[in-house]
């Protein structure tokens, strides 16, 4: 028999340290790559998302809508985003994007001063037309048009 059929590796063996190096390599390379990768993937990847989801929803019915009482909002997702249906003293409706213009934060009715109210900056915003009264948005909030038809609530694009 001869020595190099025998030979195992010695934990010191030159040889098996570049194993090691190019498998701890390799495995380094590949949480970087997941790293890096996977935030690129999502940019771009995001933009088709929610070009589709925005394209497909131009109306919809909010369920429970008619049953909100006065001077309350329901919040509902209108295709990808946060939007509220509110229900006015005097009877009438108003739906609107629930996504603060200022960055995105979302938005909330606040009964008690019938405003919409951003926590994340303060951005004050009319509950009936969802204009910016105050704070940071630097404009107001999308505003659909709602319908009562048969008892139900249909909020569509303007
Ligand atoms: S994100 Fe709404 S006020 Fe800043």
């Amino acid at each position: 028999m001869s020595d190099d059929t025998n030979r195992q590796a010695a934990p010191d063996d030159p040889e098996r340290r570049d194993v090691l190096k190019f498998a701890a390599a390799g495995a380094l390379g590949a949480v970087y790559a997941g790293l890096v990768g996977y935030p690129v993937y999502k940019y771009l990847a995001s933009p088709i998302e929610k070009a589709a989801a925005e394209t497909v929803v131009t109306e919809m019915v909010v369920e429970g809508g008619a049953a909100l009482p006065k001077n309350a909002a329901l919040m509902f997702k209108f295709g990808a985003k946060p939007a509220m249906l509110i229900h006015h003293e005097d009877g009438s409706y108003s739906a609107l994007s629930a996504v603060c213009t200022h960055l995105g934060c979302t938005a909330s009715y606040e009964p008690d001063q019938k405003r919409i109210f951003c926590a994340c900056h303060g951005g004050v915003y009319d509950a009936l037309t969802g204009a910016n009264v105050s704070g940071p948005p630097p404009k107001p909030l999308t505003a659909f048009k709602v319908q009562v038809t048969d008892g139900k609530i249909v909020v569509r694009r303007a």
